[in-house]
């Protein structure tokens, strides 16, 4: 069985749900407390034995790639002023030279046309797929988690997770099978259903471990859902010949691309930062008694 040694991550969204602040930062730098909140999707990836990342970007993107590098003014500023804890943190999260790719999506044909674009740099090996829009917050890195379902049945595992019926038709939806513990085979998959249609409420959730098969689907695969090219009808027709899992992680997971899902996010890695964890608690809990009080 074939290591899962790169990953692929899409940055090149408009991100108009949180206009007008993605007016002149990528959404994938926002920040969640007190990192850009794709650091913390890095860090997943990480974590789960990710070695290579190919960044799949677009125009007014430029930001991220100067993050990702060494920030020379700054660091020699920061050691004369001997800030070397702040020098540490700007340093240690660079990635190891030759580590990162980034290839340009020049029009915005849709998911599957956006990872398709890493398929040169990707080749002929499984790997894996983050959305960087989605933050997974675990004990056990999400991708992780996957790596290890992997390594028990092999083919392709998709992340997913149970949602109220009502929200299925914003998400790719699969079809479960059969179902051992928190693996579950699959039957099928729909990107976007109405509600009616939906073949169950697990939603998928943004990760992926697929085969290098995936890459003559995605070249021909036609249009779907919202006019675009989706990365789950090409899947749909992979599972045709392939297995697929889905996985039913632990975590709690947090849409960044939307305004609600960032404040949450905001929320949820401030009450564990270990910085500013407490009173930030102690802020909320102050915050619910006053709502509570005035209600
Ligand atoms: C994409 C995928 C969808 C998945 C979702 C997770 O949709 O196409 O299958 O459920 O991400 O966030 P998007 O949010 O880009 O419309």
């Amino acid at each position: 069985m074939r290591k899962i040694r790169k990953a692929v991550m899409p940055v090149a969204g408009l991100g108009t749900r949180v206009l007008p602040a993605t007016k002149s930062i990528p959404k994938e730098m926002m920040p969640v407390v007190d990192r850009p909140a794709i650091q913390y999707v890095v860090d997943e990836a990480r974590a789960a034995g990710i070695e290579h990342i190919v960044f799949v970007t677009g125009r007014n993107k430029g930001a991220i790639e100067d993050y990702f590098d060494r920030a020379y003014e700054l660091e020699v500023t920061l050691r004369d002023k001997k800030k070397h804890d702040l020098l540490a943190k700007i340093t240690s999260e660079v990635p190891v030279a030759g580590s990162t790719s980034f290839v340009r999506q020049q029009v915005p044909l849709g998911l599957g046309h956006a990872i398709w674009c890493a398929r040169d740099v990707i080749g002929d090996e499984p790997f894996a797929i983050l959305l960087p829009d989605v933050l997974v917050k675990s004990q056990t890195s999400c991708l992780a988690q996957m790596v290890g379902a992997y390594e028990r049945v092999g083919g392709n595992i998709i992340a997913v997770d149970a949602v109220p019926m009502e929200r299925v038709s914003s998400y790719g939806v699969i079809a479960p099978k059969s179902r051992e513990g928190k693996l579950i085979e699959m039957a099928g998959m729909v990107e976007k259903p109405a509600q009616a249609d939906a073949p169950s409420n697990l939603k998928i959730t943004g990760r992926y471990i697929l085969q290098p098969e995936i890459w003559g689907l995605l070249a021909d695969q036609a249009a779907g859902a919202g006019g675009e090219i989706q990365l789950t009808d090409a899947m749909a027709r992979l599972m045709e010949s392939q297995s697929f899992h889905a996985l039913e992680y632990d975590g709690d997971d947090y849409d960044c691309g939307s305004k609600i899902g960032y404040f949450e996010a905001n929320l949820a890695y401030a009450i564990d930062h270990k910085e500013i964890g407490g009173e930030a608690r102690a802020l909320l809990e102050k915050w619910c008694q006053d709502v509570d009080k005035s209600a």
